[in-house]
């Protein structure tokens, strides 16, 4: 068993969600620096402001990825930052700092990842024709995209147009959880083509400006199981999937929806709206690689009595999440099988073999794993250690699912935990930790390298042999 010799042994993170200065150099607001001041929307009120302060302290932050020997480092350009109003004058100062990133990561040989969109919507995009409900975002964000390849395709091969479509359109326009907090099916439907459409067209503009690089999008991907052998808990992790999982995977990868997902929705909905040319501008972006970011499974039961959306386990107090479905067609329920975090999400790295090999299967492209990890409280010793065995124990099955999956002839480029520092999680605050660096918040945000980051150092040094 083995990696290939130059897989990308990676670790992520998001602009937001990492780097502060929210206001610093001349960046302008983005949806989130407003929501996440409004009362009731995130975890004790936390927000980006300050977050790890990426941004002040990079080179420090890249310097520790190198002692690590990471391979790839996947990290998120704020539009803000670029493009202040979202269009029109561009702050110099934003692309430097992510050109002085790139360059920092490349003097260790680390191959920066860039994520286009990671949330972070412009504000003024919002305020202008509501950001992503209006297909005037595609010439902006197809703008802003061209002025990121232009500027840093010279240096940087792997992109990633878009990260987890599904959760910021389904979280913000379907359960509104996410700005804009809508619970609007027919906006989500077309805010969700139109999120296509750009990522379409991004990538046909990305041949041109940055012909031997590599593209794709990344999904959030949550293979399922049938609760039972019974026939409507079958059907029901059939429409689960045509619903959740290929609605968005295949407009991005196959240029095309579900036929029978879509007949129901437009029927039901009146959405979304295609107009000429939208499935040929689809059909014609060709991606290089299926991103994927992997958590947890679900298990699906039959919801004829009509479960709906019930909430988020949001504070880590395990067994709090209560069953969500859509009426009709199918509800998630608990898998009695498997363990689950303190945030109630299913440990199963079976479930990344599976779903990996599920994808090579219908799409045939090579994937990238661009997030996966386990957010946890972690306990630090009478010494000020670090020692968050459960993260390695969770990373290790995982990479072993890895091996496991290409030996069953998956093309798997590269692997990225997330995150490689611990960083404000959308919802939960800076309680749940992700990262192999610790972030003292009492202490001038002091980082400390936990026992992961040993851990990962060793796989990388030995290509995956020393687990
Ligand atoms: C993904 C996102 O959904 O999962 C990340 O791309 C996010 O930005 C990660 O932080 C973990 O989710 P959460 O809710 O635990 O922070």
């Amino acid at each position: 068993m083995s990696f290939p010799k130059n897989f990308l042994w990676g670790s992520a993170t998001a602009a937001y969600q990492v780097e502060g200065a929210w206001n610093q150099d001349g960046k302008g607001p983005s949806i989130w620096d407003l929501y996440s001041k409004l009362p009731g929307t995130t975890f004790e009120g936390t927000n980006g402001d300050i977050a790890a302060d990426h941004y002040n302290r990079y080179k420090e932050d890249v310097k520790t990825m190198a002692e690590m020997g990471l391979k790839t480092y996947r990290f998120s350009i704020a539009w803000t930052r670029i493009f202040p109003e979202g269009s029109g004058k561009i702050n110099e100062k934003g692309i430097e700092f992510y050109s002085n990133l790139i360059d920092e990561l490349l003097k260790y040989n680390i191959e920066p990842m860039i994520t286009l969109y990671h949330w972070d919507l412009p504000q003024a995009l919002q305020d202008k024709y509501a950001g992503w409900e209006s297909r005037e975002i595609i010439d902006d964000f197809v703008e802003y995209a061209r002025v990121c390849f232009k500027n840093f395709g010279d240096r940087v091969k792997y992109w990633i147009v878009m990260n987890e479509p599904n959760v910021f359109i389904g979280l913000g326009y379907g359960i509104a959880l996410h700005p804009p907090g809508l619970k609007d099916r027919k906006k989500e439907l077309n805010a969700g083509h139109i999120t296509a459409l750009a990522n379409a067209k991004a990538i046909k503009l990305f041949r041109e400006i940055v012909p031997n690089g590599m593209i794709g999008s990344s999904i959030a991907y949550g293979p399922a199981y049938a609760a039972s052998e019974s026939e409507e808990d079958k059907l029901a992790l059939e429409k689960y999937y045509n619903y959740n999982v290929w609605w968005w995977f295949d407009p991005y990868f196959k240029g095309e929806y579900p036929a029978d997902m879509l007949k129901y929705n437009q029927e039901k909905y009146g959405a979304p709206e295609i107009l000429d040319g939208d499935m040929e501008l689809l059909k014609s972006a060709k991606s290089d690689f299926i991103g994927i970011n992997y958590y947890c499974t679900q298990m699906i039961a039959d919801n004829k009595e009509g479960v709906g959306y019930n909430g988020m386990n949001t504070t880590g107090e395990k067994n709090s999440q209560k069953e969500n479905g859509v009426p009709g067609l199918f509800k998630n329920v608990r898998n009695t099988n498997l363990e689950y975090t303190d945030w109630d999400w299913a440990i199963d790295p079976d479930g990344l073999r599976y779903g990996m090999v599920q994808l090579k299967e219908r799409y045939n492209l090579p994937i990238i794993i661009s997030e996966n990890g386990l957010g946890a409280v972690d306990p630090i010793d009478e010494e000020g250690n670090i020692q968050d065995i459960p993260r390695i124990d969770y990373l290790r099955e995982h990479i072993i699912a890895c091996e496991k999956a290409i030996e069953e002839g998956v093309d798997l480029l590269g692997y990225c935990t997330w995150s490689y520092i611990d960083l404000l999680s959308w919802l939960n605050g800076y309680k749940k930790q992700y990262g192999f660096i610790y972030v003292d918040r009492k202490n001038n945000l002091e980082r400390k390298k936990k026992a992961s980051y040993f851990w990962y150092k060793d796989v990388i040094a030995s290509n995956g042999e020393k687990l």
